[in-house]
């Protein structure tokens, strides 16, 4: 099967009322992980690449092996850039192969990240590419992006609704107090906001910072209009965990294969559990 826009699980995913996880490609590793967890969970799945990943892993490489993956596994597969921060970054991604592009104009004022989406969804839309746009600034470190907690603010309901009216994203990621990396103590979410926005717009809403949400508000997220979750941090940890204790157990290991193979099965149990959680196994 070819790459599939997200637009692809919408409909599906609102009906069942299950969220589709988004997951973010680090290297070869990850992809395989990601790739045998959404066989086995026979579940929808968004490979999820950041511009950070993209330098490390070479755009080339990041298509190919994304590419290879959907023809093999048989269940639909997204290729979606995570927070592009640019028309032009958007643009080579659409041409490079990519299905789906997040445009995150969350930095700028409201008109103007309007005025930038538009573009991105004309583009995009075009040539059959889904875009996921942001309102409202999320905490925490994800590669390039930098938000200190005191600088997150929550996206105001009424100013995601006509965000979402004027731009016709396609799925829209709010703040709504989830940030990216671990958390030091429980994150307050604001179903609410979540609520509201997801009755007054034609779009699943986003919840970026997945890793350390507990299940339980993952669950009702999902029951009050959350359609796409991403992770990626719970992933790294696990992947990293496996690495030192294989390196501690056995100091003069030199076969990359040793200790990435298990790190590999370690990402692929982590992924299974999100898609359980989140309602994706079993729907393809
Ligand atoms: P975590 O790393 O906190 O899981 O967040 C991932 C994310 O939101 C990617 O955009």
């Amino acid at each position: 099967m070819a790459l599939v826009p997200m637009t692809a699980f919408l409909e599906d995913a609102k009906k069942n009322k299950y969220a589709v996880g988004q997951f973010n490609l680090n290297n070869l590793e990850f992809t395989q992980a990601i790739t045998e967890a959404a066989i086995e969970e026979k579940s929808p799945v968004i490979f999820g690449v950041s511009e950070g990943a993209m330098r490390y892993m070479g755009l080339d490489n990041v298509v190919a092996i994304s590419e290879a993956a959907a023809k093999r596994a048989g269940v639909p597969i997204a290729l979606h850039l995570d927070h592009g921060s640019s028309f032009d970054v958007v643009m080579k991604c659409i041409r490079a192969g990519f299905s789906s592009v997040m445009f995150d104009g969350s930095h700028y004022p409201l008109e103007e990240n309007i005025r930038l989406t538009k573009q991105v969804v004309a583009a995009a839309h075009a040539v059959g590419v889904s875009v996921e746009g942001e309102l409202g600034t999320i905490g925490g470190v994800e590669d390039d992006l930098d938000v200190a907690e005191e600088d997150a603010a929550l996206a105001k309901p009424a100013e995601a609704i006509r965000f979402w009216e004027e731009t016709k994203v396609d799925y829209m990621a709010i703040a709504v107090g989830t940030a990216h990396g671990m958390y030091k103590g429980e994150p307050k979410i604001h179903f609410d906001i979540i609520e509201e926005v997801a009755r007054n717009i034609g779009a699943p809403i986003v919840l970026h910072g997945g890793s350390g949400v507990p299940d339980e508000a993952i669950v009702k997220s999902i029951q009050v209009g959350v359609g796409k979750i991403n992770v990626n941090t719970e992933s790294q940890v696990a992947c990293t965990e496996v690495i030192r204790r294989v390196l501690e157990q056995k100091p003069n290991e030199i076969d990359p294969r040793k200790y990435l193979g298990p790190a590999r099965d370690a990402i692929k149990e982590v992924v299974k559990g999100k898609m359980r959680l989140f309602g994706s196994s079993n729907r393809v």
